[in-house]
């Protein structure tokens, strides 16, 4: 309703927004442009932040840009997350 009112072709904010129409702020690229070089030289990386400042969402365009014939996504929810189990889950796609 309100789309309509603001001239708006989508609901601005969804979870479900393909990652090519997110706002390209500058913020993003450099997260981006780190993952990239983590990822590039096999090191770990942390993504961090305050609630709802759009990790979830990096990450997720993040995985849509990948080379999927050099890169395996594998993605691991748990909470109570131990090595044992985080090391588990990586066998389990036969790294
Ligand atoms: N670059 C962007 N362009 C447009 N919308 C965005 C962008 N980044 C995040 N959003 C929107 O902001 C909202 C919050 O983003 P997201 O869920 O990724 O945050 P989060 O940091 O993972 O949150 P949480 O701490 O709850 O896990 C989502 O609805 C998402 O669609
Ligand atoms: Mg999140």
């Amino acid at each position: 309703m309100f789309e309509t009112f603001y001239g708006m072709q989508y609901t601005p904010f969804s979870r479900d927004l393909p990652t090519e129409k997110l706002y390209d702020s500058p913020p993003m690229q450099e997260t981006l442009g780190r993952l990239k070089y983590a990822a590039e030289r096999q090191l770990f990386a942390v993504l961090t932040g305050d609630c709802g400042t759009g990790k979830t969402t990096t990450i997720r365009r993040f995985v849509d840009r990948l080379d999927r014939g050099k890169f395996h996504v594998l993605y691991l929810f748990d909470s109570k997350l131990t090595p044992r189990h985080f090391y588990k889950g990586m066998g389990t796609v036969g790294l």
